[in-house]
């Protein structure tokens, strides 16, 4: 049984290496820099280190050396447990040169690493090289870049990973977004033009028979006129709710252009919630892709009704400018003002949906609030030449 300090900022890879040295009965203290590490090694003078190479402050080759010049601590071996990319032969024999007994990588499997520490704690330490300064500044300065180099590579790698998994992520989302908006635009017009069209032949068609009753002089039944009158206002109600609902599921006044949607969507919601709202909007008519303008609008609307549910808000402001080669859409409350929490919270879908479209649509999306000044939801997309379509008439 030994005493073994492992030193790692990680706390995972010190908590790894605790329970596994304690399955061989060996005594483990631990630190998670290099300052803390020389001060336990003067108290606990441990029988091995077992040291990570960089750490926030200094670095494996510098505590080593510290270790080295300090009597008394001089003779611990130390095990340098590191990246799979340390492995190169050069670096190695560097860390061997400087002192270090062996050179293991994180990867290692548990029972590698257990014998490595059997094996380094049965060898009596080798003399220890004395390297003059200007060689081990050098070797130390190199050894480290290129470990860093690594680590930046490493970085850089999982980087592009995780730009891959994000965009295979918001692909699905796509297309189940404009499947979605397909979807409605057909269930709209289907509601509109075939329901609408026989609602509207059914209320004729008894508009026609009331009148045919009444001119033919018949005596009706009693009740006859009147269930016929009341069948003409059902109708006549059912024809409303059959607009709203199509008009509700894809407006069609978004095929005039946003502005346009924004407007009549604006009336609808200062109608409902008597906030005043002031709008100043560019003309967009033939200025953006349908799809991007259908993303657009969906995010307008969740923004009102957002304002309409949460904000407390007196007063809204909406403007839809362009900015260079940049359509802006702002809009701007003046309630309680949305948090840093609310904004960060994952499960906040709403606003999910707002970011997601904002990536389908090529653009940027921000939100702040202000406590008590207010909410300000802004969303940019680009009209490049793709954008940029010529009016038509
Ligand atoms: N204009 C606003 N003013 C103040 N708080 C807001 C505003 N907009 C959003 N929030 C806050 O952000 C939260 C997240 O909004 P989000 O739209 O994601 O969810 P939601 O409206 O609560 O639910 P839903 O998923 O039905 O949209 C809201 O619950 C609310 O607390
Ligand atoms: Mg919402």
């Amino acid at each position: 049984m030994a005493t073994i300090l492992v030193v790692d900022d990680s706390r995972n890879i010190r908590q790894y290496l605790d329970t596994l040295l304690r399955r061989r009965n060996h005594q483990v203290l631990d630190a998670g820099t290099v300052t803390d590490a020389l001060g336990l090694c003067a108290r606990a003078k441990p029988d091995l280190i077992i040291t990570d190479v960089l750490m926030p402050g200094s670095d494996g080759y510098e505590f080593v050396r510290q270790l080295r010049s300090a009597e008394s601590l001089e003779a611990i071996p130390v095990i340098f447990f590191t990246g799979a990319y340390y492995q190169e032969d050069d670096a190695r024999a560097f860390a061997e040169a400087c002192g270090v007994a062996l050179v293991l990588s994180k990867l290692s499997r548990p029972d590698v690493i257990l014998d490595a520490v059997d094996e380094v704690l049965r060898k009596s330490l080798p003399s220890q090289p004395k390297l003059p300064d200007p060689e081990f500044d050098r070797g130390h300065a190199r050894v480290l870049t290129d470990k860093l180099y690594a680590n930046v590579k490493e970085l850089e790698l999982s980087n592009a990973q995780l730009r891959v998994s994000e965009d295979q992520l918001h692909q699905p989302a796509g297309r189940l977004r404009s499947a979605q908006e397909d979807e409605r635009t057909r269930i709209a017009r289907q509601l509109h033009d075939e329901l609408g069209q026989a609602l509207t032949l059914l209320k004729m068609n008894c508009t026609w028979i009331a009148s045919r009753l009444q001119g033919a002089g018949l005596v009706l039944p009693p009740g006859v006129a009147d269930r016929l009158q009341a069948s003409v206002q059902v109708a006549d109600r059912t024809i409303q709710t059959v607009r709203r609902l199509a008009t509700e599921l894809r407006p069609g006044i978004l095929d005039l252009g946003l502005s346009a949607a924004i407007e009549w969507q604006n009336g609808e919601f200062q109608r409902n919630s008597e906030i005043p709202c002031t709008t100043d909007l560019c003309e967009t008519y033939g200025i953006l892709e349908p799809t991007v303008a259908t993303e657009l609008f969906r995010i307008f609307q969740e923004t009102l009704t957002n304002i309409l549910r949460h904000a407390n808000a007196t007063r809204v402001q909406i403007s839809l400018r362009r900015e260079g080669a940049a359509l802006v859409l702002e809009v701007r409350d003046n309630g309680r003002g949305i948090t840093e929490a609310e904004i960060a919270d994952p499960s906040a879908l709403g606003l999910l949906g707002m970011r997601e479209r904002t990536v389908l649509a090529g653009g940027k999306f921000s939100i702040g609030g202000k406590t008590g000044a207010g909410t300000t939801v802004r969303i940019q997309v680009p009209i490049d030449s793709g954008n940029e379509r010529v009016p038509a008439g």
